[in-house]
């Protein structure tokens, strides 16, 4: 399970860093940084990530079936991260690929993100990391370049300082998991990742490059696909950016 586990006070990115650092012997490593000064959201975005009051953490872990299964290990590591929230009595959901999401009365407010790398052959090894970012206290002026709606568990009541309650949920979730996906794949973590469905019965556009698919979101498929029910029939989506569209 556990490789390696470590705290660094600043970095790039916990992402960066562990894409350069050989993989332990055996087990997972675990890295959290205090600040990040390039952090890095999914499609090229900034993560902001302000000194010792968020979550930022990454796992690095060897991986074999190649780089297909990355898409399946993104959504059980979100179905870990979503669980250490509810632990604290925050009710976030997942917004398929890589979002932890709360509704708010405008819409869904994005509470934290998972960006998952990884490099090797398609088929055969892979190195996979695993980026968690989870906004927990976020000062107003490093929210204030955040493009899009967002929260932190502060703004939903969590008052106490719970970072380190937070990482430890999310690590001791994680690494069973990971083993567990490893020996039997996305099947049983399915009903598990349903619970928190943010995008369920939803009208959705999913936008991938140029292509926009318009439908209704059915939950995710055995392998990890969300599902969409469209005019043309049912289609299995591997990649995107998802927007509910007003019914
Ligand atoms: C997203 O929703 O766009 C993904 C955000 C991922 C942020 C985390 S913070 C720890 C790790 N290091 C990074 O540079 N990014 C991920």
């Amino acid at each position: 399970l556990l490789g390696s586990l470590d705290v660094a006070w600043t970095l790039d990115s916990t992402n960066s860093e562990l894409l350069r650092q050989p993989l332990p012997a055996r087990g997972a490593a675990v890295l959290l940084a205090e600040r990040q000064t390039g952090g890095r959201g999914r499609r090229g975005r900034d993560w902001a990530s302000p000194l010792a009051t968020n979550l930022y953490l990454s796992v690095a872990l060897g991986f074999d079936g190649g780089l297909a299964r990355l898409g399946g290990l993104s959504l059980v590591a979100g179905v870990c991260v979503a669980e250490a929230v509810a632990a604290l009595g925050v009710p976030a959901r997942l917004k398929w690929p890589n979002d932890l999401v709360v509704e708010g009365s405008d819409g869904l407010q994005k509470l934290g993100g998972l960006l998952i790398e990884g490099g090797g052959e398609h088929a055969g090894p892979v190195r996979a990391v695993i980026g968690i970012g989870i906004n927990v206290a976020m000062p107003a002026a490093a929210g204030a370049a955040i493009g899009q709606a967002w929260t932190d568990l502060r703004r939903l009541g969590v008052a106490t300082p719970v970072r380190n309650t937070l990482a430890a949920g999310v690590i001791s979730r994680l690494l069973p998991a990971l083993d567990a996906f490893a020996r039997e794949g996305l099947a049983p973590f399915l009903p598990r990742y349903n619970t928190f469905d943010a995008l369920r019965d939803m009208a959705v556009d999913i936008h991938d490059g140029g292509r926009v698919t318009t439908g209704i979101a059915l939950g995710i498929a055995a392998d990890g696909a969300l599902r969409v029910r469209t005019d043309a029939g049912e289609r299995g989506l591997h990649a995107g950016e998802v927007s509910l569209r007003r019914r």
